[in-house]
């Protein structure tokens, strides 16, 4: 089986002894699932509930969530309950129909947006609104060329496997890619972003995209905000669009505004996002400038089921009102600049950086000769599942620890997960 960074750095191994009741629901997952499913670390969580920044096992022990980014304003959150369950009483239909809600959340999500980017179009997943984000793209450049980072990940469709190197195996290395390493030397990303777009045009495909997650996450996390600029200027001289990967950092999640890109100072032409919209429920869009998307929408109608329903519309809604009712976007920046600074005083030989920006932070583990240590990171992890705080690993060479809690992570919370972090330092480094 081909090894996928994104997949495998910090998953159960089959055979790694674990308890019984453990045991016996990963046989039934083998007996009755498809093996492309992974499960996080070497003892599996058995989880049953959750409210704000806790998970519950089956067995009633309590956990700190400091990595889900999905339930974005707290597990379980009772505003985002009552309207997706209100809605579902009311009526769910879909975009064929009229209706107020996708009217009324359109316009206040094109309003956190720069104006420019004024059309927006609702799917169901990051990996669809990505899908089409490349086809509204091509369809604009008349080029099929993508430039993508090394490590990224933006979803699992066909296309978009083929721009997610960090699934690795045949299907996401496709000739009209180009891949270049995450910006951890600012000058060197424009280079190769110049060597990228040269190669492309040279074989033929054109440039049409460079799409970028503008946290770089599954790359191991470079909050540098000097990077973007330069390149997203140099794939437009090519004739190329800049598709904002917004799944990751979007929604606030930074702390210095709603958007990943607006810490660049950069004006995307497509933006994508997803998984927190919705704190749970299967929400996402794509949002462009009127001109490129009108192209695309010219050629062929879209419809997507279930993406822009009334519930869909009621959840998104909800999600924005508690981002704005509970100041997550300010307590993104402050809870997370306070975790950076307690993770950065826990100092150790084999942690070489902490960074971040808001509440998406990572924490770089390297060998004694210091070289990345991706095993260190993986035992590390795992010790702080055993001490039941959840956090997970990312980067090329898979030891870049990655810690993005729900947004209402509290101060108490970084202290539970500074002192846990402390210990398993000390316990397994
Ligand atoms: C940056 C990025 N883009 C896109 C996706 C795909 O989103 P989804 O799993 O909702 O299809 C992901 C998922 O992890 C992601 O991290």
């Amino acid at each position: 089986m081909n090894f996928s960074n994104i997949m495998d750095s910090n998953c159960y191994s089959a055979g790694h002894p674990v308890d019984p009741a453990v045991g016996s629901m990963i046989s039934a997952r083998e007996r009755l699932l498809g093996r492309s499913y992974r499960l996080f670390y070497d003892s599996p969580v058995h989880l049953v509930r959750g409210q704000g920044t806790r998970l519950f096992d089956v067995d009633g022990a309590c956990y700190l969530d400091a990595y889900n980014n999905v339930a974005s304003v707290g597990h379980c959150h009772p505003h985002v309950v009552e309207a997706v369950g209100r809605q579902l009483a009311t009526l769910n239909t879909h975009t064929r129909y009229l209706h107020q809600g996708i009217v009324s959340y359109s316009e206040r999500l094109l309003a956190t947006l720069p104006d420019q980017v004024n059309k927006v179009i609702y799917a169901c997943t990051g990996s669809e609104v990505n899908d089409l984000a490349l086809r509204v793209a091509a369809s604009h450049t008349r080029a099929t060329g993508v430039v993508v980072t090394a490590d990224a990940y933006h979803g699992n469709t066909a296309a978009v496997t083929a721009v997610s190197p960090s699934i690795g195996g045949p299907a996401s290395t496709r000739p009209h890619v180009r891949a270049v390493p995450a910006p951890a030397d600012p000058s060197q990303f424009t280079a190769d972003i110049a060597a990228a777009i040269s190669e492309l045009r040279d074989s033929g495909f054109g440039v049409s995209a460079l799409i970028v997650d503008t946290i770089f996450s599954s790359d191991g996390i470079f909050p540098d905000p000097t990077v973007l600029a330069p390149a997203v200027e140099l794939i437009r001289r090519a004739g190329g669009v800049f598709i904002a990967d917004e799944v990751q950092p979007g929604f606030a999640r930074t702390g210095a505004s709603m958007w990943g890109f607006t810490r660049h100072g950069v004006i995307p032409d497509i933006v994508t996002m997803g998984k927190p919209m919705g704190n749970g429920w299967p929400v996402a869009a794509m949002a462009a400038r009127a001109d490129i998307v009108e192209e695309f929408a010219c050629e062929e109608p879209y419809f997507n089921t279930f993406g822009g329903s009334p519930a869909s519309m009621a959840a998104a809604a909800a999600v924005l009102d508690v981002i704005e009712d509970e100041k997550l976007m300010s307590n993104a920046a402050q809870v997370g600049a306070r975790l950076r600074d307690e993770l950065t005083l826990v100092t150790h030989p084999r942690i070489r950086e902490v960074r971040g920006a808001g509440l998406y932070i990572g924490v770089e583990v390297i060998t004694d000769a210091g070289g990345p240590d991706r095993s260190g990171a993986k035992d590390l992890v795992n010790a702080m599942r055993q001490r039941k705080v959840l956090i997970s690993v990312c980067g090329t060479h898979g030891n870049v620890l990655k810690i993005r809690p729900p947004l209402v992570f509290s101060h108490a919370d970084v202290d539970w997960l500074c002192s846990e972090f402390a210990d398993a330092l000390d316990s397994s480094l």
